[in-house]
């Protein structure tokens, strides 16, 4: 958000100058003031995409700054700057729904990165205002969380078919959230008052499937000692929801063909013909057109399923969603187990946004879990991730390669990312040595520092020395 509007309130003239000038050589159209009372006098003038602000101020300080921006609208994102020691009252400006906090000494590069994330986050909460004004009334997609432009055409898709009978056939990997969207649909129709069946249909064996499914009368086989009302019947006015639906045996996806042309079928041993009314959503991780192909699953079928796709984008094509998923999960497990875990350390969140996720949210999900169970109290840091997630963006630089997500990316933002963490990398492992460093990377000494320069990586960063 370039243009952005930013509020820095800072009683020190020399620090409050310095981050004025800072940021607006990045482009941010900055307001600086020098006491509390002059930022709640700007506020109310005019709107800020950001307000900065120090901590202790003579007059009002910085947490009554906060909850006054808060109580004005509470869309003002505020970043709390704090000096050494007073981190404990950070914690509280974070409970009191600061964005974030950055200490003193302020580094160039960590202010920089902090006030970007905000930006992105103030511009993304804006749309996503209009994404729930756009479907107001009609469609609560409960928990599902999703602003990357991918996401916003399945709910847009959700939106559209919520209300139709038609069959859906949801498509994506494992973890990617196909159970959500079935509910999400199912509780935005007008069936919402009728049950939701699921059915795991790769889960229940072969032999019980069909029974399960469509019931059995007393005796049919042996052991079927009392009659079984089967899943289909349970569902009736509402949806039943096949999931896993690749797993199916041939036999069984011709009779689910018949109940999905006819709309009805019979119980195991009976001869009554019993019609349902049911919407049927399916879901899979596999491709059934190739299993379609190789003939393992009828043509027929996956027509008469295929109506209207839903197609689930892995989790590592939605750059946007991994960081305010974490998030969420981060906000979710600390009031599960009562814990105060206030943030996760910038250092940790790049690492996390650069890990492939293969089991997608639910991997997200449990990864946060774990966090928060094993976090005692301050952040989550960098070290606190598990080896797979560190050992990937080591693994990752060192071969270079990255898959270009289907919405692009700024190559230059990316160069410069990726620049910077061979520096880094370099640094760390030469413990600071800047020559052995240079040697490292096969540059000349000075080109390092002019790099290092650029980067605002000064001696003495936490980032360089962690794990040498
Ligand atoms: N967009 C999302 N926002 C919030 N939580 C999500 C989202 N997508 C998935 N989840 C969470 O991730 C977990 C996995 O989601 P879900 O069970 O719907 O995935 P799935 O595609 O059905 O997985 P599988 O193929 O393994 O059955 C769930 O706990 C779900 O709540
Ligand atoms: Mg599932």
């Amino acid at each position: 958000m370039k243009n952005a509007k930013i509020l820095i309130a800072e009683d020190n003239d020399l620090s409050r100058e310095n981050l004025a000038e800072l940021l607006s050589l990045c482009g941010y159209d900055v307001k600086a003031v020098g006491d509390g009372k002059e930022a709640m006098d700007a506020l109310l003038e005019q709107r800020f995409n950001l307000i900065i602000t120090d901590l202790k101020m003579p007059n009002v300080d910085g947490l009554e700054l906060l909850k006054f921006a808060k109580e004005t609208n509470p869309d003002n994102i505020v970043i709390m700057i704090t000096g050494y020691g007073t981190v404990n009252t950070a914690v509280d400006a974070m409970k009191l729904g600061a964005f974030d906090y950055i200490t003193k000494p302020l580094r160039d590069d960590l202010v920089k990165l902090t006030v970007a994330r905000a930006l992105s986050f103030a511009s993304l909460k804006e749309e996503n205002v209009v994404l729930k004004d756009h479907l107001k009334d009609k469609h609560d997609f409960g928990k599902m969380i999703g602003y990357s432009d991918c996401m916003k055409k399945v709910f847009d898709t959700i939106s559209r078919v919520s209300s139709s009978d038609s069959t859906i056939l949801i498509h994506g990997e494992s973890g990617t959230g196909k159970e959500l969207v079935a509910r999400a649909i199912h509780f935005n129709s007008d069936r919402k008052n009728q049950p939701l069946i699921p059915v795991n249909c790769g889960a229940i064996p072969e032999e019980l499937l069909e029974s399960e499914l469509f019931g059995h009368e007393k005796g049919a086989f042996t052991g079927a000692i009392r009659t079984k009302i089967g899943r289909f019947e349970l569902a009736q006015g509402g949806t039943i929801f096949l999931d896993e639906i690749g797993d199916m045996s041939p036999a069984l996806q011709v009779k689910l063909l018949r109940v999905i042309q006819e709309r009805d079928f019979e119980r195991i041993g009976g001869v009554k013909t019993i019609s349902v009314d049911v919407r049927i959503i399916a879901a899979t991780n596999q491709n059934l057109e190739k299993a379609v192909i190789e003939k393992k699953f009828r043509e027929d079928l996956f027509y008469r399923i295929n109506v209207i796709p839903v197609h689930l984008p892995p989790l590592r094509e939605r750059d946007k969603d991994i960081e305010i998923l974490a998030h969420h999960f981060l906000k979710r497990f600390n009031q599960l187990s009562k814990k105060n875990i206030a943030r996760i350390s910038p250092e940790a969140i790049h690492c996390i946004m650069r890990y492939p996720w293969p089991g997608n949210v639910r991997e997200l999900e449990n990864l946060m879990e774990m966090l928060v169970v094993m976090k005692e109290k301050g952040d989550i840091e960098l070290s606190d991730l598990p080896p797979k997630l560190l050992n990937y963006t080591n693994a990752e630089l060192s071969n270079s390669h990255m898959d270009l997500p289907s919405e692009g990316i700024n190559f230059n933002e990316m160069v410069s990312r990726f620049e910077k963490d061979l520096l880094l990398q370099a640094l760390r492992k030469s413990r600071g040595v800047k020559n052995r460093a240079a040697k490292l990377l096969q540059l000349n000494r000075t080109t390092l520092v002019e790099k290092l320069k650029r980067f605002n990586l000064h001696e003495g960063d936490s980032a360089w020395g962690n794990d040498a």
